[in-house]
C-alpha cells in the first residue's frame, strides 16, 4: 500500500522478506529522497557484518528511508553517524529517557540495545544523480525479553521494557523519520562536526574497555577514545598506541 505524509511517500506492508532490500529497489528505480518502506515484520531482515536482525511480529519497528545525498562518497559512512542521533533525538521525544549510541550504529538504552541501523547505498562509482543509500532502522518497541532468543536476552531491551507502555508504531516511525531527515540536513549545513559533537554527548562506548575486530581480522583491546573526525572509532592499547577502528565488531572486554 502506498499513502503519502508530509510530502515523503511511505511504503506500508505487513510482512517483507527486509525493507532495506525493497527499498533499495526502489530507490534504483528513482524513488526520492524521503521515501519510505515499513513493514510490521521481516521474514529475512538483515543487520550489519553479515547478521540477521531479529524482528518480532508487531513489537518492533522495521523501516527503510531512501536518501539521496548531498555528499561526497568519502562521506557517505558518516550517514549512520548522523541517522543514529536522529533515532536517538526521537527515543527520546518518545520515551523521555536519554539513550545512547554504541558505534557505529547501536541505540542503547540503560546499558543495552534497544535499535540497530543498517545503512546501504548505492553502488558510489554511479552518476552523482542516481546515488542513493538506504537507512535501515530496526527499534524493540514492545517486545519482552521471552520474544528474544535466550543468548541475546542479558544484551536487549525494548522501550516497553524501560518505560512500561508500548509506543504507537506508526507514531514512532513519523518522529524518527523526520528527525533522521533533519540531522542529514544539519550534515549539509553545517558540516559533519556539528553532528560528531552531539554524537559524541550520548557515546556509550567512552572510556570504556573494549575488544574490537577490526576488517582485517586483528583483535584489538583498549580503551575507546570516540570517533575522529572522519567517523572513525580511535582505541587505545595498553602500550599507548592508538588505533583506528574502521569497521568490526566491538564488545566491552571481558563482558560479552
Ligand atoms: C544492526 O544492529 O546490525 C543493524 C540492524 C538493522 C535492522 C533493520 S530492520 C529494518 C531494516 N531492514 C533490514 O533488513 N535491516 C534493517
Amino acid at each position: 500500500m502506498l499513502f503519502l505524509f508530509a510530502m515523503y511517500p511511505i511504503h506500508s506492508f505487513d510482512t517483507v522478506p527486509s525493507t532495506n532490500s525493497l527499498a533499495k529497489k526502489l530507490a534504483k528505480n528513482g524513488a526520492p529522497h524521503g521515501t519510505a518502506v515499513i513493514a510490521a515484520n521481516q521474514t529475512e531482515g538483515r543487520g550489519r557484518l553479515g547478521k540477521n536482525w531479529h524482528s518480532v511480529v508487531n513489537k518492533g519497528l522495521y523501516c527503510s528511508i531512501i536518501v539521496r545525498p548531498r555528499l561526497a562518497v568519502q562521506d557517505f559512512p558518516k550517514i549512520t553517524l548522523a541517522a543514529g542521533l536522529g533515532v536517538a533525538e526521537a527515543i527520546d521525544r518518545i520515551a523521555g529517557g536519554f539513550s545512547q549510541l554504541k558505534w557505529p550504529n547501536d541505540i542503547f538504552l540503560d546499558g543495552k540495545k534497544c535499535g540497530g541501523i543498517l545503512t546501504e547505498s548505492s553502488a558510489l562509482n554511479e552518476p552523482e544523480i542516481q546515488r542513493f543509500a538506504v537507512i535501515g532502522i530496526g527499534l524493540n518497541l514492545s517486545s519482552s525479553l521471552e520474544d528474544f532468543p535466550e543468548d541475546l536476552r542479558r544484551k536487549v531491551t525494548s522501550i516497553f521494557l524501560q518505560t512500561g507502555t508500548c509506543p504507537d508504531a506508526s507514531h514512532v516511525f513519523l518522529t524518527l523519520r523526520d528527525e533522521v531527515l533533519q540531522q542529514l540536513e544539519l550534515f549539509y549545513s553545517d558540516g559533519f562536526r556539528s553532528i560528531l559533537a552531539a554524537w559524541k554527548q550520548r557515546d556509550f562506548l567512552l572510556g570504556k574497555h573494549m575488544e574490537c575486530v577490526g576488517s582485517d581480522g586483528k583483535i584489538i583491546t583498549g580503551v575507546s577514545l570516540g570517533p575522529d573526525e572522519e567517523g572513525q572509532l580511535h582505541v587505545k592499547d595498553g602500550d599507548g598506541q592508538i588505533h583506528t577502528v574502521l569497521s568490526g565488531d566491538i564488545s566491552l572486554a571481558g563482558k560479552e
